[in-house]
């Protein structure tokens, strides 16, 4: 695998190491003292999330007790024979009792989610990973409450840029920028991944590999950044309460976004953010690719007659 090139981003914020540890394992954690995030915003990210979810499903959640009534997700449209193989292999309940949610498109729900996905030492860790092409995919919210089976056995391991053909190398196709708006434990339900599994280049690891997962235990505000390569997935949440994850994640300009956020992207919207300049260049609203205009190369016309 080539090397990375640290890039001025990184040293203008003295962030080499988590560069460096980024590279060589495929993941990093930015503590809150060192992302500058700051708590008051958090604060408000976490009470804007609640406000959402209890929104999105007429449940109350609280980060102590999680969600304070019962829910129950709409059966998934799965052919009988699929669904049949899933209860064979055990691993029914994480399709049909999923004990999280996601919310999305949080980037038009208020400028506080902007400014998020804006982190300098996010975009920066991103830009080393992605030879400074990064752009926005998504930024979404994973909320996740008690359930003894989260992703089953596997831990739900796989490669977020398994979309893209291999051979893989150092420069990232995805990569993802999850902010943890709860602490992240063990119990807790945290992030699980394989060290170093970028540099393998697979999209899913092997079943005998799932011993090599652990758990990223970091607190509250922290900036968890990892590869598209890398395998991670994510531990049951045994206790009460919620663990929030908001993952503001990232493509290779080369590459569609998740959610079509170089459409989707106003001008307004670009304005009402700590850096406008950033925010356009991530949003994508101005990459020549893909083209809107009737033609977006100069045509030729018959000559003038001179003379
Ligand atoms: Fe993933």
């Amino acid at each position: 695998m080539d090397n990375l090139t640290v890039t001025e981003g990184i040293k203008s914020l003295g962030i080499e190491q988590y560069a460096e540890e980024l590279e060589e394992t495929g993941l990093t954690v930015v503590p809150p003292e060192v992302n500058n995030f700051g708590e008051a915003r958090m604060d408000e990210v976490v009470k804007r999330i609640l406000d959402r979810a209890k929104a999105m499903t007429g449940v109350n959640f609280t980060i102590e007790d999680g969600p304070l009534e019962e829910l129950e997700f709409p059966m998934p449209k799965i052919p009988e024979k699929a669904l049949e193989q899933l209860k064979a292999s055990n691993m029914a309940d994480a399709i049909l009792k999923p004990t999280q949610f996601l919310i999305q498109k949080l980037t038009h729900e208020h400028r506080i989610f902007r400014d998020l996905a804006l982190n300098p030492a996010s975009v920066a860790l991103q830009n080393f990973i992605m030879a400074g092409q990064t752009r926005l995919s998504s930024v979404n919210c994973f909320v996740k409450w008690q359930g003894d089976f989260g992703y089953g056995p596997t831990l739900g391991l796989h490669a977020d840029q398994a979309a893209t053909p291999t051979p893989w190398g150092a420069v990232a196709h995805s990569a993802n920028s999850t902010w943890c708006l709860t602490d992240y434990t063990l119990d807790g339900g945290a992030l699980a991944y394989i060290p170093g599994s970028h540099k393998e280049g697979r999209p899913a690891p092997p079943s005998d590999r799932v011993k090599d997962a652990i758990p990223v235990e970091a607190p509250r505000g922290s900036l968890i950044v990892f590869h598209g390569a890398t395998w991670h997935g994510a531990f049951p949440r045994k206790e009460k309460g919620l663990r929030l994850g908001l993952a503001v994640y990232h493509r290779h300009a080369a590459n569609l976004p998740q959610e079509d956020i170089p459409g989707l992207t106003s001008d307004a919207m670009i304005a009402d953010t700590d850096d406008p300049k950033v925010y356009r260049t991530i949003s994508g609203v101005d990459d020549k690719f893909p083209y809107r205009e009737e033609q977006s190369e100069a045509v030729p016309h018959l000559k003038a007659a001179t003379g």
